[in-house]
C-alpha cells in the first residue's frame, strides 16, 4: 500500500508542475519569453535613431517610403534583416537589443517597412 502511495504522488506532481506553467499567461520578463511585437520592440530600441535620423539613421514613415523601397530593390529584405542582426556601419547590432532573437529583429524590420510603406 505504502508503494502505490509513493506512485501516485510520482504521477501527480509533474502533471501539477506542467499545468502551473501554462496558466503563465502574463508578459514574462525572463529570457525563454514569448516573441515581442515589432512594434513593441521598435518604440523600445530603434526609435531612438530611427525616430530621429540620428546618427544618419533612416527615417520611418511615408516620406521615408523612397529610401526603404530602394533598399529592397537593391538588397532585398533578407539583406535589410541581415544587417539589422550584425550591425552595418552606424546601425548597432540588434539596434541595441541584445535579448531580441532573429524572429523579433525580422518582425520589427517588417514593423518599420509597413509605418514606411515600403514593400
Ligand atoms: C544607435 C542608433 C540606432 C539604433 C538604436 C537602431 N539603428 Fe538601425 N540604423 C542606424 C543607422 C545609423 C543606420 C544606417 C546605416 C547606414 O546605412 O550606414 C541604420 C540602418 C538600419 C537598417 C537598414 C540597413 C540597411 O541595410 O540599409 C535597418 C533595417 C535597421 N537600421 C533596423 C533597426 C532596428 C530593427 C532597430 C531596433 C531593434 C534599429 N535599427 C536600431 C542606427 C540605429
Amino acid at each position: 500500500m505504502q508503494k502505490l502511495y509513493w506512485y501516485s504522488i510520482a504521477m501527480v506532481l509533474p502533471v501539477l508542475w506542467l499545468a502551473g506553467c501554462s496558466d503563465d499567461s502574463a508578459p514574462a520578463n525572463g529570457p525563454a519569453q514569448q516573441a515581442r511585437d515589432g512594434a513593441q520592440l521598435y518604440r523600445q530600441y530603434c526609435v531612438t535613431c530611427h525616430g530621429s535620423g540620428a546618427l544618419g539613421a533612416p527615417g520611418v514613415g511615408k516620406e521615408h517610403r523612397p529610401y526603404w523601397s530602394h533598399e529592397i530593390e537593391e538588397d532585398g529584405f533578407d539583406a535589410l534583416v541581415l544587417d539589422a542582426i550584425n550591425g552595418f556601419n552606424s546601425m548597432p547590432p540588434r539596434g541595441g537589443c541584445f535579448d531580441c532573437s532573429d524572429d523579433e529583429i525580422r518582425s520589427t524590420v517588417i514593423y518599420m517597412l509597413n509605418k514606411s510603406g515600403a514593400k
